[in-house]
């Protein structure tokens, strides 16, 4: 009694738990609202794996079920032993046949997407953007309009566009579930594939590979704006010069120290040296104050940013920008954070999408 008691009560936490996370889904980060062609034709397969799966189900647990209730030994029947029955060519012939053909509903529409997925044949007319990987951030290189940034990638909707993903260091895995399928991001190759998204709007992209004490913060954002939002952002990006900015007495001095700590030789502040195929050591930083999260997932307040220049090793371990430069006093601190949060080249942004 108290046995059964105690698998009932872990059975009724289990149970519990289940119903909990089943409402932790995220309607920018689930694969199953697909909002684009990868996650489209993923959603689509997974229905029909699960309908073939439940079909399967059904037929075993109803044919469990007469078997149970039909040959139940009732009170007063004789005991006898069954007649003992082998080899019947008809029934291993239905149980072989059947399995075969569930098996080819379900593979031939795989094979069929993923070879769709695969053909990279028009990757010339189309956006192109070098997506580097880097141990815990992202960095995009549009290709054709020759610019970079980092962290928030900004696409055209109902476009194609092509993302070839490279890595500057380990292994890493492109995935933005309610958009795209994931590809993973090889040291020895570069894997090619194209998003196209259905619906504006920002979505959550995630690194989908152990690659480090800070791979669960390895997040990005995708924009997905109108055509001529992306044509106005592209160009406001492009002409983007903290050189030109007018900058009050303390974002000038903030721009002046970025310079003097070294920081400027690790993070671009805007699009002026573009040189191509050149990845930076840290993020490109020219659209900071426009970005939805930095670091991955940290609100670009003020707060939030001079705590990170206080000690970015606790909001992100391992990260690689920890040790690289001497101890800056909060005045210091304070003046670099007002000269980034004054780096927003477009009106076009996260926020204005969501
Ligand atoms: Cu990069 Cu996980």
């Amino acid at each position: 009694m108290q046995a059964s008691l105690r698998k009932f009560r872990t059975f009724l936490f289990l149970s519990s738990i289940m119903l909990l996370l089943s409402a932790c889904g995220r309607e920018n980060l689930t694969a199953l609202e697909p909002k684009g062609y990868g996650a489209e034709q993923s959603m689509k397969l997974i229905l029909l794996t699960t309908i073939v799966m439940t079909f399967v189900f059904l037929v075993v647990i109803i044919a469990l079920v007469i078997v149970i209730v039909r040959f139940r030994k009732k009170k007063g029947d004789p005991v006898v032993t069954p007649v003992q029955v082998e080899g019947s060519k008809t029934l291993e012939a239905i149980w072989t046949i059947i399995p075969i053909i569930l098996v080819v509903i379900m593979a031939v529409p795989t094979v069929v997407a993923t070879f769709q997925l695969a053909n990279t044949s028009d990757q010339h007319k189309h956006i192109n953007i070098d997506v580097t990987g880097h141990q815990y951030w992202w960095h995009y290189e549009y290709v054709n309009e020759e610019f970079t940034t980092s962290q928030d990638l900004y696409i055209p909707v109902n476009t194609k566009v092509y993302v070839n993903l490279i890595t500057k260091d380990v292994l890493h895995s492109f995935w933005v579930p309610s958009i795209s399928g994931k590809l993973d991001v090889n040291p020895e190759n570069i894997n090619t594939m194209f998003i196209e998204a259905y619906e504006e709007g920002v979505y959550f992209g995630k690194c989908a590979e152990l690659c480090g004490p800070s791979h669960s913060l390895m997040d990005f954002k995708v924009v997905v704006v109108s055509e001529e939002e992306y044509e106005q952002w592209v160009n406001d990006m492009k002409s983007f010069n903290t050189d030109q900015l007018e900058l009050d007495t303390v974002a000038q001095e903030g721009k002046a120290l970025f310079e003097e700590k070294g920081c400027i030789s690790c993070h671009a502040t805007d699009t002026q040296n573009y040189s191509p195929g050149n990845t930076p050591i840290g993020p490109d930083l020219t659209q900071f104050a426009d970005r939805s999260r930095f670091a991955g997932y940290l609100e670009p307040t003020e707060e939030n940013l001079k705590d990170w220049l206080r000690d970015p090793e606790k909001l992100k371990p391992g990260n690689l920008m920890t040790g690289t430069y001497g101890e800056l006093s909060e005045d210091e601190i304070d003046k670099i954070a007002q000269f980034l949060l004054q780096l927003s080249p477009s009106k076009v942004t996260a926020e204005s999408k969501e």
